[in-house]
């Protein structure tokens, strides 16, 4: 059985990403607050856990459940997608409120640091296939006005995952461990863009733009694109990867 931790299962790409990995001999812990009945009701192999990554502090107890239900003897592969993220607060920066803040970089920056934490200390001795993709952003790099702690947390992410490689190949049984940008896609978080106030995020006409030229990709696409990469043998660990090189 191959295990795959998913966080942000509710929507999005996240949601996608758990419908086409649905097999007989996957094992699906998926995370998110909302709890998605349709995904469940039609999944086999499944446990969902409504958890809000905010809860940094709950993160040990919340892999410690997930791992008292994977038995490690039978595994023939172990995943974390972390793939969950906001954008909010999108405002210049002395204009955010400081809890506000204080979240977003729980959500997109410390809650994958812990849960890549735990992953590597839980999986150390496994010797099966153990791979962590950090789903980042273009965002990382092209920086817009309104949204610093978004690019501040990708931009993060892509460090952690390389530094993290850099560990992991001094280790006996290396986790392989890649952040990915997915491209645009037609999800919520896009949508969130386009409705900012031009006050709070300038570039909003781009998000627009981009949009009605029928830029977006659907989330089904994308996350073909990611399970693709995922299993690709010969993965590119330690890379932070552009989805738009990769398809080339
Ligand atoms: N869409 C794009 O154009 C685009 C571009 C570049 C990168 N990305 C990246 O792709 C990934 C997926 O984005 P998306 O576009 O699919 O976003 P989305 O549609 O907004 O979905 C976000 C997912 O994250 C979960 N989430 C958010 N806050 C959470 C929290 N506090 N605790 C637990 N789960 C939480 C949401 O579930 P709940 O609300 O139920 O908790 C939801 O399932 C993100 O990492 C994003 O940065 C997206």
């Amino acid at each position: 059985m191959k295990h795959f931790i998913i966080t942000g299962t509710s929507r999005g790409i996240g949601e996608a990403i758990a419908y086409q990995l649905r097999s007989s001999g996957h094992f699906l812990h998926c995370i998110s607050r909302e709890r998605n009945t349709a995904l469940i009701s039609n999944s086999e192999n499944m446990a969902y856990y409504e958890f809000d990554l905010v809860q940094t502090d709950a993160i040990e107890a919340l892999m410690e459940r997930i791992f008292s239900q994977i038995d490690q003897s039978q595994v023939e592969g172990l995943y974390l997608i972390n793939n969950a993220s906001m954008i909010a607060p999108v405002a210049p920066i002395d204009a955010a409120d400081s809890s506000e803040i204080t979240r977003n970089i729980q959500v997109n920056l410390i809650a994958p640091i812990l849960l890549t934490s735990l992953f590597i200390k839980y999986t150390r001795e496994l010797a099966a296939e153990k791979r962590v993709l950090n789903i980042s952003s273009a965002s990382a790099k092209n920086l817009h006005p309104g949204m610093s702690l978004y690019s501040a947390a990708k931009a993060g992410l892509d460090v952690f995952t390389q530094s993290v490689a850099l560990e992991q190949n001094n280790s006996n049984a290396p986790v392989k461990i890649v952040s990915i940008w997915p491209g645009m896609i037609d999800t919520s978080l896009q949508s969130e863009a386009r409705s900012m106030d031009r006050a709070m995020l300038p570039t909003v006409e781009l998000f627009k733009q981009v949009m009605e030229s029928g830029m977006l990709t659907t989330p089904e696409e994308t996350a073909k694109q990611i399970i693709a990469f995922l299993f690709k043998e010969d993965i590119e660990h330690g890379e932070v990867v552009d989805i738009y090189d990769y398809s080339k």
